[in-house]
């Protein structure tokens, strides 16, 4: 019986199966880095949230742990070299999420272009007096240019939705995806490009050096004046204080974001303007989804334990 902690209580089922065949700690409420910090040298396994800073010096602290099930397809959170140079097998929780994180990354694309949000304001401060011609008037998605960027499974799935909206695909990545172009008769643009044909520029791409403020002063520069961005993958990847101002001076029409540069600090500009949809991070949020999740993440430990290998292992 392996010694594993649980950072945040999830989903029952996960609960039931890691209790099951180990001895679980569970933590009810988020844990601090200093917490962490100081509880991670008992255990041999943890299942993290994405909200859990592995960095070097924890990793170090960690001396008895084996495995790292993160809660989240993304681990951005964790440093991967201190991991691998401890010998320590980290996984995550792919596939099962894609669809709910389509479907909100989707919600705000049509959220923000159709001014829900000051729609919803407008009839809840008692000023809908009647239809008018020219309120609220928004961005048509039906028809319009999509750029994706970071086209993995979850930038595929949004592109799926958006072909059933008419929408002209475009995205771009790093390598070209010849087989997903087909799929969804998408266009690879290199990114200053689809920055400046795209009408709705989606961000579905994971966070890496790489990927670190993609979208600064210079290449928000380059966007199509009016357009809107949504951002359902992690939030540095927008240079979040670049893009309050481009939003300030009418570059973009609006913003949806589930995800903030310095969460759960959202910039204060943000928070003040009406075409800015604000989600605190939902994008795997539902029912369905966060049970697969559970179960995914305790399986990887159960295995590992078990001396399997783990499905969803990164290296
Ligand atoms: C993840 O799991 O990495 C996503 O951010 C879920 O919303």
């Amino acid at each position: 019986m392996a010694k594993i902690l649980l950072t945040r209580r999830f989903p029952e089922n996960g609960i039931k199966l890691l209790s099951s065949k180990h001895q679980l700690d569970i933590s009810d409420n988020p844990m601090s880095y200093e917490e962490l910090y100081e509880k991670i040298e008992k255990y041999d396994g943890v299942v993290s949230m994405l909200s859990d800073r592995f960095d070097k010096a924890m990793i170090e602290k960690a001396k008895r742990l084996k495995i790292i099930s993160n809660y989240a397809v993304g681990y951005d959170n964790i440093d991967m070299k201190a991991a691998k140079d401890q010998n320590i097998t980290v996984t995550n929780t792919p596939d099962v999420l894609t669809e709910a994180t389509a479907e909100l990354t989707f919600a705000l694309i049509l959220a923000v272009s159709r001014r829900l949000l000051e729609g919803d304001r407008f009839v809840k401060d008692g000023k809908f007096k009647g239809w008018e011609p020219l309120l609220l008037l928004g961005k048509e998605v039906s028809g319009a240019n999509l750029g994706v960027i970071g086209f993995g499974r979850i930038g595929q799935a949004v592109a799926r939705r958006a072909k059933g909206f008419l929408m002209n695909i475009f995205y771009y990545q790093r390598n070209r995806n010849i087989d997903a172009e087909r799929e969804y008769d998408a266009s690879f643009l290199p990114l200053d490009e689809l920055l400046a044909k795209s009408d709705i520029i989606s961000i579905n791409a994971p966070l890496n050096k790489e990927s670190y403020h993609l979208i600064n002063k210079e290449r928000l520069s380059m966007i199509k004046k009016g357009a809107v961005i949504v951002n359902t993958g992690r939030g540095a990847i927008i240079d979040e204080k670049e893009l309050a101002n481009a939003l300030k001076s009418g570059k973009l029409a609006g913003a949806g974001l589930d995800v903030y540069e310095y969460e759960p600090t959202v910039t204060k500009e943000l928070l003040k303007m009406n075409n800015v949809m604000l989600l605190p991070h939902l994008g795997s949020s539902t029912v369905k989804t966060r049970e697969k999740m559970a179960k995914m993440a305790a399986n990887s430990i159960i295995d590992y334990f078990d001396g399997k290998k783990p499905a969803h292992i990164v290296e």
